[in-house]
């Protein structure tokens, strides 16, 4: 059953290290990138096919479940685009974007006069972000302190879109993989079992689920659910030896380098939980190289969460059932937005005695 999961995609990754490919995109090395612009059109050419669409000319050495996974996340922000044009779904997609913010507007305006009022508002991520910005308003001595209610609407969205289906693929990908290799499946229902019995999980038993979590960490290193991190330059920088004017957008490809054989050893491809059995760190040859949740100061605000939920989702699952792939399942990875099953995850379900 090795290997099985990316079969579909199984060519032979040419893939190398990700800043040494990066720099290999300048022909001529990092002073063939001129500060703004170019000077002649051969120059300006080169200069905007090296910089703009840099992951255009990069892709080709990627593997090609990696390179279909970039391809589309850019044709999805081409398509981005199309949603200005006044068609039926656009209008439709507006109706219902003005009822939603009318709503959110509403919940908050409750809220905000429950909390004027002295009354306590229950013990929830709305709440705690209301109550935080109107003590710094207060502290503040004026209106302008705190954040507007957009800024809460646009809170509300972020963690619900943010939060809500990254963790939903993220275990409808644990269960297909591991319906592919019941032997994990086994494996992860033994420890669930032996930590819990038929009880409800609770948190001190998730942390110590350690086969659940290999196996989580090795789902989301083969289908990271956000493909590729995106950032522009606001100013001319230098990254890795070559030099960027302000204003390039620079992708950094998740599954790419989750799927590099450089860094990751020739099973890349594979589903090998065991190479977490000692931790992140030393799962890879290149540390870091795991990114599912980002980096730096933009990481994911709810990783850890995220990884509760599926844990309790899963130990959950696996106390009551045994599962396996109908055949009608293809295997397909397809980026929209996330890294979904293009045609759905038909999984069979039978319930232990
Ligand atoms: C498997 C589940 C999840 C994955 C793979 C994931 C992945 C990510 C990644 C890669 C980023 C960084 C985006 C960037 O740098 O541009 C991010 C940001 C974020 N995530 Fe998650 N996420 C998950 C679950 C959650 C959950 C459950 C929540 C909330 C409860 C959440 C809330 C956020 C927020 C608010 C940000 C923006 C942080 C900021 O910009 O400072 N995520 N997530």
């Amino acid at each position: 059953m090795r290997g099985r999961c990316l079969a579909r995609h199984g060519e032979p990754d040419r893939g190398c290290h990700l800043s040494r490919r990066l720099r290999q995109q300048l022909p001529g090395g990092p002073e063939d990138l001129p500060a703004s612009g170019g000077a002649d059109r051969a120059h300006r050419a080169r200069h905007e096919q090296d910089t703009y669409p840099w992951l255009f000319v990069s892709v080709s050495s990627y593997s090609p479940f990696a390179r279909q996974s970039i391809v589309q996340t850019v044709l999805m922000h081409s398509l981005f685009m199309c949603r200005f044009f006044p068609t039926k779904a656009n209008r439709r997609m507006r109706q219902i974007a003005a009822e939603i913010e009318r709503i959110l507007k509403g919940i908050i305006a409750k809220r905000e006069n429950a909390l004027r009022a002295g009354e306590a508002t229950s013990d929830d991520l709305l709440g705690l972000l209301l109550e935080s910005n109107m003590a710094h308003t207060r502290a503040g001595g004026n209106s302008k302190a705190g954040i507007t209610t957009d800024d809460v609407i646009g809170e509300c969205k972020l963690f619900y879109f943010a939060g809500m289906e990254t963790t939903s693929v993220l275990l409808t990908w644990t269960m297909i993989v591991l319906c592919m290799h019941p032997e994990w499946q086994d494996r992860a229902r033994d420890e669930v079992v032996h930590v819990f019995g038929d009880r409800t999980p609770d948190y001190d038993g998730l942390s110590r689920l350690r086969i659940v979590t290999m196996v989580l960490y090795e789902v989301l290193r083969l289908y990271t659910p956000l493909t590729a991190l995106q950032r522009k330059t606001y100013r001319p920088t230098e990254l890795g030896g070559v030099r960027y004017p302000a204003g390039v957008v620079l992708m950094l490809p998740l599954l790419s380098v989750h799927h590099d054989k450089e860094v990751w050893g020739a099973d890349a491809h594979e589903f090998r939980p065991e190479r977490f059995s000692e931790g992140v760190s030393k799962a890879s040859v290149d540390a870091p190289a795991f990114f599912p949740f980002g980096w730096g100061p933009r990481i994911c605000v709810g990783q850890n969460f995220a990884l509760l939920e599926a844990k309790m989702g899963l130990a959950m699952i696996l106390q009551r059932f045994s599962f396996d792939l109908s055949p009608s399942y293809t295997h397909a990875p397809f980026t929209v937005g996330l890294l979904q099953p293009e045609h759905g995850a038909q999984v069979r379900l039978k319930r232990l005695q």
